[in-house]
């Protein structure tokens, strides 16, 4: 049961209500109602918040669960509440500063319009001019997908890249992976062979969140890249098949001679309004369900229509990286894989690094509302 408190009947609760709510009358503006520790926590006096980083001091199991003022005054063109042992004074702009922060949040995910390849901006102009630079960081946040042309060639490039606003998330195998035909490679990537639209490092428990797919040369024929927006493939399966996919834990391996990944975990992660946050996807790394698992039946029946979805070309975007193409994709809402390609007609290279999409996003926040020139990283 919930109680209210306002400026006229403040204390008035019983004495043992849970969640007892707290009515704010600012001067000329309509009274809002909100609860009682929420309010005691966000006390923005010094001495419950460190001034300078906006920390919490206190803590919010230092009062009472069922916590209720015992008095409110209006104060200046604020509000007083006397808690009892606490005295906090709140204002209008309070209010609006922490109701925009409590709905601050990462780019929203844009749907794909019809004939969708990833936008393309010049790698001189990102590097030149803040707001391509952001124009860039803002298509990459809410397609999941950008491209970077006519970037440097020579290997090692993508490093400082994504550098410029995101450490690398180093993983397993290589800080930076080569991606060309090689005999000895310990992944299908490193042959000719079609790649089916994939997310890389589904053997690790948090696979990487961003990832750069840098072409150095591309002179072969095929070998076109493809990308999916997963969230929008989830958005067409069943509910009987999202739950199922969102609740059976599968296990992906990757090896080499030298590192071991294996994890286990459900292929997707969905958040409480029922909207996808992280797909995960390999048929290359897919290991073995246990056949006597009940789950596995119609566990299979899912992956057969996810499957199916990914691989429909109409939910595919083809085209080509060439030499000095830099792609970088959110790696837990876009899939990405490639058409086979001929070896024998002529040199494909790419090099892939990992970063967390949450940093990248956070940089460009830090650049459009908080950053001067001076501030910016590495620059
Ligand atoms: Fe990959
Ligand atoms: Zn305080």
């Amino acid at each position: 049961m919930s109680t209210t408190t306002s400026l006229s009947d403040a204390g008035s609760a019983p004495v043992g209500a849970r969640s007892s709510s707290v009515t704010l009358s600012f001067p000329g503006r309509p009274p809002v109602q909100v609860n009682a520790l929420w309010l005691r926590d966000n006390c923005p006096c010094q001495s419950c918040r460190i001034e300078a980083t906006t920390e919490h001091r206190t803590l919010i199991s230092q009062t009472p669960v069922d916590l209720i003022p015992v008095r409110l005054t209006n104060h200046d063109d604020g509000i007083r509440v006397d808690w009892g042992t606490h005295q906090s004074e709140y204002s209008a702009g309070w209010l609006d500063d922490v109701r925009s922060q409590a709905q601050r949040d990462l780019p929203l995910a844009q749907a794909w319009p019809q004939g969708f390849t990833p936008p393309r901006f010049g790698y001189a102009d990102i590097m030149r001019d803040p707001d391509v630079e952001l124009a860039f960081l803002d298509a990459f946040g809410s397609f999941g997908a950008a491209i970077a042309t006519g970037t440097p060639t020579e290997p090692g490039s993508l490093e400082p890249f994504i550098d410029r606003w995101a450490p690398p998330h180093e993983v397993p195998f290589d800080r930076i992976h080569d991606v060309y035909v090689n005999p000895v490679g310990y992944n299908v990537a490193h042959t000719a062979e079609a790649l089916p639209p994939h997310n890389d490092m589904a053997s690790r428990i948090q696979p990487p969140s961003g990832q750069i797919l840098h072409m150095l040369v591309n002179d072969a024929t095929g070998g076109d890249t493809i990308l999916v927006d997963g969230f929008a493939v989830v958005a067409n399966l069943s509910e009987a098949h999202r739950a199922l996919l969102a609740s059976v834990p599968v296990a992906f391996r990757q090896f080499s001679t030298t590192s071991e990944t294996w994890a286990r975990s459900p292929l997707l992660r969905m958040d409480r309004n029922g909207n996808p946050v992280h797909l995960r996807y390999s048929n290359q790394l897919l290991q073995a369900l246990d056949p006597l698992d009940l789950d596995t039946g119609p566990w299979y029946e899912a992956y057969h229509q996810l499957s199916t979805l990914l691989t429909d070309r109409s939910n595919q975007s083809h085209f080509r990286l060439n030499g000095g193409d830099l792609l970088m994709v959110y790696g837990h809402r876009v899939l990405h894989g490639r058409t086979e390609f001929s070896p024998a007609s002529g040199e494909r290279h790419l090099q892939d690094i990992y970063f967390e999409f949450d940093d990248v996003m956070n940089e460009a926040y830090r650049l459009r509302h908080l950053a001067g020139p001076a501030q910016r990283r590495n620059r």
